[in-house]
């Protein structure tokens, strides 16, 4: 199988580009400068030159912030871009995997959004990534939409690191206490997708290690398991001000990942305990 990723220089793009070549899969992983996604120009020379069978688009603009704040560069990234990698994929007869968020909720249901769950988004950044569903559904039909949520993982800092950093230099990391979700390990995201895309089923799916916790209980448990004495400064989410609203609760459920034949994704305890060993 010849497999193209893009936003092979992100945090996820990176570990697909390891784990898929680990098993054997001829991976070109693609950064901005090689294929800039909302270029199809370039887009076509390049798919033209690889004849990928599968590409996994990892690409996006994911400042979440700076998406509200310049919304016509998002939806030129996280739309048109899909838009894009979409309509080669269907020209060279490559399957689609598009990874999206749990940002097309909105919060209100306040317990696991499950794959048959109805999008409302909040955000520019939602409202894009949403876009960018759209149009692969209707452009490629050969899609995987593959939502992901709080990533974490080796090849960029995000939260877990920011915690650990700041607790380690004798801070009082300041963390949302009220805001519920569901924190997934860029290694399992990479894991089950080599599953997934072994399949002949397409469709939505939800791929975040399991059960719902919050940003807090999340961090206690990351420096509980590093040894580190340090206290959390908790942040009721209704204080917390940034241009862009965001979803008080936006854990997912994976009911698909089962029926389609792909092992269940591991609980978050097991998940951040294999990254505090393998990755911090
Ligand atoms: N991180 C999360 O918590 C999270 C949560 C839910 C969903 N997701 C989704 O998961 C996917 C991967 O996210 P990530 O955290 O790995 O993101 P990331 O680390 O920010 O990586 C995104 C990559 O996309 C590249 N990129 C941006 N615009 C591009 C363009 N026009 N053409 C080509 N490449 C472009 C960036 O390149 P540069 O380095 O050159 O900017 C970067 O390498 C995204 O689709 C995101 O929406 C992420």
């Amino acid at each position: 199988m010849r497999v193209l990723v893009t936003g092979a220089r992100g945090m996820l793009g990176a570990e697909v580009v390891e784990r898929f070549r680990a098993a054997g899969l001829e991976v070109h992983g693609a950064t901005r400068a090689e294929l800039d996604i909302t270029r199809p120009e370039q887009a076509r020379a390049l798919f033209d030159a690889l004849r990928p069978n599968l590409v996994v688009h990892c690409a996006a603009m994911t400042n979440v912030d700076a998406c509200e704040r310049q919304p016509q560069d998002a939806y030129r990234a996280n739309a048109f871009g899909a838009e894009v990698i979409a309509s080669h994929c269907q020209r060279v007869d490559a399957a689609c995997v598009y990874i999206s968020t749990d940002y097309v909720f909105d919060g209100a249901k306040g317990s696991p959004y499950h794959e048959y769950d109805a999008e409302n988004p909040l955000s520019v950044y939602g409202k894009s990534k949403f876009a960018g569903e759209q149009a692969v559904r209707a452009i490629c039909p050969r899609h995987y939409i593959v939502r992901v949520a709080w990533l974490y993982g080796k090849y960029r800092k995000s939260f877990p690191q920011f915690v650990v950093e700041q607790a380690r230099a004798g801070g009082s990391p300041t963390v949302i206490s009220d805001q519920i979700g569901s924190p997934t390990y860029t290694a399992d995201v990479a894991d089950r997708l080599l599953q997934l895309v072994r399949t002949d089923c397409y469709g939505v799916y939800h791929l975040t290690n399991a059960s719902p916790v919050s940003r807090y209980e999340f961090a206690e448990a990351l420096l509980g398991m590093l040894g580190v004495q340090a206290s959390l400064t908790p942040l009721p989410f209704a204080q917390w001000q940034t241009p862009a609203t965001r979803p008080r609760y936006s854990a997912l459920a994976s009911w698909r990942l089962e029926w389609a034949g792909v092992a269940p994704m591991p609980p978050w305890q097991d998940a951040l305990q294999r990254f505090v060993q393998n990755d911090l």
